[in-house]
């Protein structure tokens, strides 16, 4: 057979397109580049780390805010898929973010008004949500740079990240050491250990704010995702997402996910508190027996069959759905991230603990030390 001379440039030409778009979409898909992380701020140098672990998931982690930048996880049919919401470059994160992916504090959550006293001193932080203090202040843990180290452990790859808080940062009292590990383990989990020691009695409430999507990465919403709470309670808010202080029984309404529901299922609902948090954006009382790591929440996603564990050793849990996603933030590949296209599983203490003194308590004093501990475990179903 022959092929005229056209035909085969033509041809050719087809290739050439098809092989650049594949390559195009495979690395707009998850090709995030170490150089697009490698920068000094402030005199410290900012990179990009890699975990792998022996099942071939891989997370990467940049020491800028601690903020978990891709993770991937296999689907039901083995292909491995980025699981998070995020950027390509370190200018996007510090351009603006809500929050994606990095580590929250020295007090994740709210505090009305940004006040507290604590020895009889009354402290005001800064207010940079409304009237209330949000995640840490204007400059929090988040836009921190972390020393980080890479360190293996016996359950896997691991990076190890410190950070110290001086007294007064952000006008919180105590200079604050704070260390917190990753660790991507064989067993196919995202690890998070935290710990901080003090120098005076101060509060902290240390999370971790990534944007889950099991789908697709967040180029779709999350509606379909099923999650569990184990929670008979949550804390009810007012307009501005500050805790009224009861802890409301979450049986008949859309705040009971004892049994995985569809997160679209009910957020629309006529419903006071889903209408204050704009949708689900609130503190589950989580059901725990003590202090131990326990399995407090699941969520599945039954297109890739993608199904995520929440273990923790925190009382409470803030379940946000992306509701303030809108759109604006163009992340990684060009997806842009609509409305509720990734949701947070923060472990944590409840919102405004420190105004609360019948909440479990956020106050950490010197000789104490403050530690949790948080694991994502990734598996299909
Ligand atoms: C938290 C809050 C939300 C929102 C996001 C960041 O999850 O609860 O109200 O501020 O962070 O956008």
């Amino acid at each position: 057979m022959t092929i005229p001379r056209h035909g085969l440039a033509a041809l050719g030409r087809a290739l050439a397109c098809a092989l650049f778009l594949s390559n195009y979409v495979c690395s707009s898909q998850a090709e995030i580049k170490p150089d697009a992380f490698h920068r000094t701020i402030d005199g410290s140098q900012v990179d990009l780390y890699a975990l792998k672990n022996s099942n071939g998931l891989e997370a990467k982690i940049t020491n800028y805010g601690g903020i978990v930048v891709s993770l991937t996880a296999p689907d039901k049919n083995g292909k491995f898929g980025d699981v998070v919401l995020g950027y390509d470059t370190l200018n996007d994160y510090i351009g603006s973010t809500p929050y994606f992916g990095c580590l929250v504090g020295r007090y994740g959550n709210r505090i009305a008004k940004g006040r507290f006293t604590i020895g009889g001193v009354e402290y005001q932080l800064a207010q940079n949500n409304d009237s209330n203090a949000l995640h840490g202040g204007r400059r929090g843990f988040d836009k921190a740079v972390w020393q980080a180290e890479k360190v293996e452990t016996s359950d896997g790859p691991g990076l190890k990240l410190t950070y110290t808080s001086k007294d007064g940062e952000e006008d919180y009292p105590g200079t604050l050491r704070c260390t917190v590990i990753y660790t991507l383990t064989n067993k196919n989990e995202l690890k998070i250990e935290y710990s901080a020691e003090t120098d005076k009695p101060t509060f902290v409430n240390l999370t971790h704010h990534s944007y889950f999507n099991l789908k697709d990465g967040g180029a779709s919403d999350i509606l379909g995702h099923e999650l569990m709470i184990k929670a008979g309670k949550f804390t009810p808010v007012d307009k501005g997402l500050i805790p009224t202080g009861e802890l409301k029984p979450v049986a008949g309404t859309p705040f009971d996910f004892n049994k995985p529901t569809a997160i679209g299922a009910r957020v629309e609902n006529d419903d006071e508190q889903l209408k204050f948090g704009k949708g689900y954006d609130h503190n589950w009382v989580l059901d725990r027996q003590g202090k131990d790591l326990e399995l407090v929440a699941s969520l599945y996603e039954p297109t890739s069959g993608r199904f995520m564990e929440v273990l923790t050793t925190e009382p409470g849990l803030q379940f946000y759905c992306g509701n303030f996603l809108d759109g604006t933030n163009k992340g990684k590949g060009g997806t842009v991230y609509q409305h509720r296209t990734g949701l947070c599983l923060e472990t944590q203490h409840f919102p405004d603990s420190p105004n609360h003194p019948d909440f479990p308590t956020t106050e950490l004093k010197p000789d104490e030390k403050y530690t949790q501990t948080t694991v994502y475990r990734f598996s299909t179903k």
